[in-house]
Order: C-alpha cells, then structure tokens, then sequence
C-alpha cells in the first residue's frame, strides 16, 4: 500500500514538473522570438515602472505617462485603479505602441483592498494562519477586481524597534512567526495559478533588513552580522520566494556598506544563485537616485551599478531610462545584462497572462459585484476582532454588560478616517465608519452609545499636522484644553462606563513617521486622568502602530484593549470584544517595553556572560540598568483572554532524538474560567550548548486552539532536527548536538519547561 501510494506521489510530481517545464519552454519560446523584436531602446522601456500617482507614496511624481506608454518607455504602472482608467492605458500600450506589449499595473494593497482589514501588525497578532490567508485573498479578489495585477506586499521586515514607523506594516520581531505569515500572505494574493483573473503577484519587500533601520529612524543605515542576518533577518523573505512569491523589492538601506539596491551579494549571489529566485526584482521608490545620496556617483553610474546588481525594474527614478543606453554606448553595461532585466519583466507579465488577454483584469462588472461584499466585510470583522490584543482587564472590568450607558471619548472616537489605519491607500475613507459609528451599528438599542466633540491628539500642533496626511485628518480643536475636558466629564456623567479611545493617529505611524517619545501625548494623559477620577470603569481602548511605552497607564487604569488600526469594521469589532461576542485572543508579535530606553528589546535575545539571577532585577556587574528593569511591560506572545487557560506539565515520551527522528512534546490545557475561548500555544527552544551563543528562547511552534469552559485539550508539537538547525559561523545550516530546552506557554514569559537532548 506504501508502495504504490509513494508511485503515486512520484508520478504526480514528475507530471507537474513536466507541467510546469512544458510551460517554461512555452513562455522561453516566446520571450525568446519577442527579445528578437525589441530594439535596445524598447528593452530599456520595460525596465520602467511610473506611479499614476492616486496615491502620493513618494517625494516625486512620474510626468508625461501617455507619451511614455506610446514610445514604449513603460514596463509598468502602479497607483492607477479602476478597469476603466486600467483599460485606457492598456489600450494605448495595446494599440500605439510599436510592439504591443502590455503593461502591469501595481498598488500598495498593503491590509485589503477596499475592505480593509488590520494594519499587518494587527494580522500578526490574530496568530491565525488560516484567516490571514484569507485576508489576503480577498485582497487580490478585489484588487484584481478594479483592473490591478501587482500588489507590494509582504512586507516582511523584522523589526525589533517600534520607534521605527513601518513596525506596523510587518509581522513583529519574531523570525518564525514572520516567515510562517509571509508565506500565507503570498499563497493568498497569487493561490494555485497567477493567470486567473482574481490573483495577483506578490512582492516581497523590502530587501533586505529594510527593520533594522539604526536609532529607529526611517530610511537610515543598518549593519549587522552575517550570523544575525541568516538567523534572524533573512528566512522570512526566504519563505515568501519558498511559497512562489514572483517579485521582490530591494530596500532603501544600506547592507555591509552596499545598499541594496546596488548590492550584488544580496540581489545576484544570494537572491538568484542561492535562494534560486527567477522572478521579477524591482527597487523602491527612486532607490536608484538615492544612491546617489548614499554616496557612490552620479545617475549614470548608479543605474549601471544597479543594473549589474541584478535590479530589473526602476521604480520612478527613471535613471535606468535616461542613462543605460548612454552607458551602453560607453561600454559600462552589456547588452546582455539589459536584455536579463527585461526578460524578467516580460516573464512577469507572460506569467500572468497578460500577453494572452491584456484586458483580462480589467471586468467593469467584476468592479462591481466583488468589492466590500457582505461575505468581505464579515471577513474583515472578524480579522479586526481577533487581532485585538487584551493587556489587561483588572477585576473582569471586561466583557461589558449589553445595557446601560456608554461614554466613548477621545481623539480616535468619531474619526473613520483613521480606523484604517495606515498603508490603506485605495480605502474609502469618507465612507469608513467611526469607533463611535462603527459600536452603534454593532449594538443597536441595547446599548447607549454617547460620545462629545473631539479632543486633540496632541498638544504639539506641529506633530498633529505631520501625523495628518493621506486625508486622514484629526482636525486641531482649538477650544482651551480645560473645555474640552469639560465637555468631555459632563458627556461621561451619565455613563455606567468609559471608554478612552486614545493612542496614535493612523499616520503617526508607517512610512517616514519615526518617533523618538513612545508615550501616549500628553494631552490625552491629561485627559485620561480626569477621566478616572470619576472613579468609573474605564476601558482604554488603544489605537497604536507600534508598541507604545504604556507604564502609567497600566499603572492605573483597569482595563486595556490594544486595537492597533483594525480596518473597515474597527468599530463593529470593537463592540464585539467590549461586550463579549468574541473572547479576545490576540497575542502581541512584538514586545512593549517599559521605557524607550530598553529599546531594542525582544524576547529572543542572547544570554550574555552576565546574565541576572531569575527575578533579580538589579545585580552589580551584571547586564542590567541602574534606573529599570530588563523586563518588557508585555512580552512577546502576550495577550489575555476572558476565561483563564491552566498549563499542564510538559510530557514526552522521551527525552531524546536521532537526526532522524520527531520528538513528540504534549501539554493539557484546560479552560478553567467562565467563558469558551482560542488560546495560542506556543513552543519555543534554547539550545544549551553550541559552537555559537544562541537566543535563550526562540520559537518554534505554535497552535491556536478553541477551548469551551469547563474542558481541556491536550495540545501535541513534533520537534524535528530542522527545528534545531541554525546557521553557523562559516553560514552552514546546521543542528549540533546536545541539550536543549523546551518551553510551552502562553507567551513567551510564563512557559511551563523541560530538557531533551539532541544524540550524535
Ligand atoms: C515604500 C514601498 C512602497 C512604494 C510604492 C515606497 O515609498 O517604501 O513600501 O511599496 O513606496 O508605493
């Protein structure tokens, strides 16, 4: 039975290799007579990619796009939408230019599309791999829908720094929860077959450590250790070209002194040679002119160095188009390395089938049926409900009870712009219902929803003004900060409850919005304390992009729901897990430290030589501060729930392994508070002994499992030798063997533990 089972899978392999070889040679046959066709010039256009510019992304803006299509100086567009626009401009490539080719049009569908879901943060949080999935399908449904073919996403960078903006647009600080995700998010977006009119080619960005940005500042220099960069920076781009993703997009920094987008190492020897990637490389925006700035020559001489790097496609620079013929002519570039890019470009658009029907995503009546539907908004309701992330809930101050009178207040109340937070740049915002808007429509008469004016986000009118962009305004209340506080005690009188609704607007995070003081302004401190001295219960419901430094108000206020910006339906779900329709379950992808001053901290950091004693929290000549403690104020993993989930001790039925076997590891879980709930499971490792310091806990595994009250569930990992591997100093991927730990817990603090050891 064996036997012909494993016939029957080799059979099924060789005839999808056949398959996918028989269509290789098809797409190479007509590249290869097309390339035939194309004048220099023509090869050259391909390698240009214009912003139609609906959505300002960048500090510069493409001109004259028309004439350009009809010259056949455009390989591609991004920021133009609707199949009608996406038409027109086809049919001038269509139509005008020489050879006909057709042109691929991207967008940033960063969270969704038109129906927005969580900023990507939010999403890493829900731990749900199925659901982000999903997301991301429905993302391209729609994309594809209003005549796109390109997204540029995953964003995949770890960051271990929330002063850096863009934290919010990747998955955290975890290596493998951010690669298991970028996976899923590419099998979403392209599923089994890029042709078909509803997917649409992933683009993994930004390549490479784009996260490590130094001092948090967007844009700026990283340096790293090889070691670092393939254990920790590197797999999750890995596992997004592992899972097929089609393109991929250098980063704006620099790598070992080369910044990416110059980077031979990174974009030929690794990228193409090691990691055998054969599809399209496209810098970031006007990459290629910033190498100028980073200091290694004029526009002439940066497109070359990019060009030979391996770069295909020049996002809105156009150095490539203006110098490489030049440089042709100099003899500083072959034909050969021009005809390589452009080869990509036309496989990119063969592979979708656009040399077969170029008006293929461009179906007026799909634009109409496919985007916001009811079964999309459902989706995205609950995506934003899962992604919540409870920090704490003093005395079940939460779930709420469907009665009485609710005060919500804050700057973040009655704004919809904001609920989607940002990277959601094709979104409706005029239509996006408001925190308040949103929990009136989930909760009809039952509740009673008051809310007041507004209040500032800031008291900085500088600060509120940069954090307003994108039409996402918190307009300035210029009333006296005691009236507002006023308005809002006498609005909050007449409640049983208050709910703060507090923390970042959209745009104080995301691209170019670094901050350096990670503390909730001061004008909404000021107001929260007036609040709870009301002495009713408060709810802090928090709108961040990043891990914010919450100390005071974990201090002293009961209940905090961390909601990050949970998209279209924010304000539904957010009545949802306030009065208890769904159990929150979310758990934090990256740490929230006490203090800006700790950072950069993680929980998978190495041990030092002088690590502190278990709970100490000061020891002289030990790795500490003098002034706070070296522990996060939520970890890694955190997250609470209504009901309390107990740990049973680890059990395994052994506690060694060959190379070649599975180590079973088990552990009960049981419900024991009032409510049925999702936990998330989560198993790491510490591997002892080493030619190489390592984390002292890195996770491995997890499952998110529902549990009703009152029930267990025994909860089964299998660790294998692959787990255990890592790369070594001359980057081998390699396990060595010896003792290991075992840790399963909640989060990544509170972990019941065990040894095993890996045999020889
Ligand atoms: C961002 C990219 C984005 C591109 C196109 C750049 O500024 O860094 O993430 O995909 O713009 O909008």
């Amino acid at each position: 039975m064996k036997i012909i089972k494993q016939i029957l899978c080799y059979s099924l392999l060789l005839s999808t290799q056949l398959v996918h070889g028989q269509e290789n040679q098809e797409m190479n046959a007509f590249i290869d007579g097309l390339l035939k066709k194309m004048t220099v010039e023509e090869k050259i256009g391909q390698l240009n990619l214009v912003t139609a510019g609906e959505a300002v992304t960048g500090s510069v803006v493409s001109t004259d796009v028309e004439s350009k299509i009809k010259a056949g100086n455009i390989g591609g567009i991004f920021s133009m939408t609707s199949p009608v626009k996406i038409r027109k401009a086809q049919e001038i490539a269509i139509s005008q230019s020489r050879l006909k080719i057709p042109i691929i049009f991207g967008m940033d569908v960063i969270h969704g599309y038109k129906t927005i879901f969580p900023i990507p943060l939010g999403l890493a949080s829900t731990w749900d791999m199925g659901l982000i999935r999903k997301t991301a399908r429905v993302a391209a449904i729609e994309a594809t829908a209003d005549g796109l073919n390109w997204t540029f996403s995953p964003m995949v960078d770890i960051s271990r720094d929330p002063r850096w903006g863009r934290i919010s647009e990747g998955s955290g600080e975890d290596t493998y929860l951010s690669s298991r995700i970028a996976k899923e998010m590419v099998l979403g977006y392209q599923a089994d077959d890029l042709s078909k009119n509803n997917t649409l080619m992933a683009c993994v960005k930004h390549f490479a450590l784009y996260g490590a940005a130094e001092a948090g500042r967007d844009y700026h220099t990283t340096d790293m250790s090889l070691h670092r960069m393939y254990n920790e920076y590197l797999p999750p781009y890995k596992a997004a070209i592992d899972a097929g993703a089609m393109s991929i997009m250098t980063s704006f920094n620099d790598i070992n002194g080369v910044p990416a987008s110059s980077n031979h190492w990174l974009l030929t020897d690794l990228l193409r040679k090691d990691w055998k990637f054969n599809g399209l490389v496209v810098t970031d925006y006007t990459a290629v002119n910033e190498l100028i700035d980073h200091g290694l020559g004029d526009l002439q001489k940066v497109s070359e160095l990019s060009l030979k790097a391996g770069v295909d496609m020049d996002m809105v620079g156009e150095g490539f188009l203006t110098t490489l013929k030049k440089s042709l002519d100099e003899g500083k570039v072959t034909e050969a390395e021009i005809t390589r890019a452009c080869r990509y470009v036309l496989e990119a658009k063969y592979r979708l089938g656009l040399f077969e029907d170029p008006f293929r995503y461009c179906d007026e009546q799909r634009a109409k049926t496919e985007i916001l539907t009811e079964e999309h908004l459902k989706l995205a309701r609950e995506a934003a409900g899962k992604s919540f992330v409870l920090l704490k809930n003093d005395k079940n101050t939460l779930p709420l009870k469907k009665q009485g009178t609710v005060a919500v207040i804050g700057p973040l109340a009655n704004t919809g712009s904001n609920m989607p937070g940002t990277w959601s740049v094709s979104a409706d915002l005029v239509k996006t219902p408001s925190l308040v808007e949103g929990m009136k429509a989930a909760l009809g008469k039952e509740v009673n929803i008051v809310s007041h004016l507004g209040s500032n986000l800031t008291d900085d009118p500088i600060l509120q003004e940069r954090s307003t962009m994108f039409g996402r305004t918190i307009p300035r209340d210029e009333r006296p900060s005691d009236t507002i506080i006023e308005e809002a005690l006498n609005i909050s009188r007449d409640a049983d409850v208050i709910v703060a609704a507090l923390g970042e607007s959209s745009e104080m995070s995301g691209e170019s919005s670094s901050r350096t003081d990670l503390n909730i302004p001061q004008s909404q401190r000021r107001l929260l304390e007036a609040l709870l001295k009301t002495g009713k219960p408060i709810v802090l419901v928090l709108f961040t992009g990043r891990p914010l430094t919450l100390t005071w108000e974990n201090e002293h206020v009961p209940a905090i729901l961390n909601v990050w910006f949970g998209g279209t339906e924010t304000g539904k779900a957010v009545a949802d897990v306030l009065f208890g329709t769904i159990n929150p379950s979310g758990k934090l992808p990256a740490t929230f430290p006490q203090n800006v001053g700790q950072i950069p901290l993680y929980y998978s950091h190495k041990n030092t030589g002088r690590p502190l004693a278990k709970d100490a929290w000061f020891q002289k000549f030990r790795s500490n501060y003098l002034d706070v403690s070296n522990e996060p104020l939520f970890p890694f993993g955190f997250g609470l729930s209504y009901t309390t989930f107990k740990y049973g001790p680890i059990e395994m039925p052994k506690t060694n392994m060959s190379k070649t076997e599975n180590l079973k590891i088990s552990v009960r879980i049981e419900n024991i508070g009032q409510y049925d709930g999702e936990e998330v499971v989560q198993l790491y490792i510490q591997d002892l002994v080493g030619s190489q310091t390592r984390p002292v806990k890195e996770l491995k595994g997890f499952q998110k499992i529902f549990i009703k009250k009152g029930e267990s569930k025994e909860v089964d990992f299998m660790i294998s030798e692959e787990d255990l591997k890592f790369y070594n100093q001359d980057l081998k991927f390699i396990s060595e063997p010896g003792k290991f730990k075992v840790f399963v817990g909640t989060n990544s603090r509170d972990t019941e533990e065990a040894e095993f050891e890996l045999l020889d």
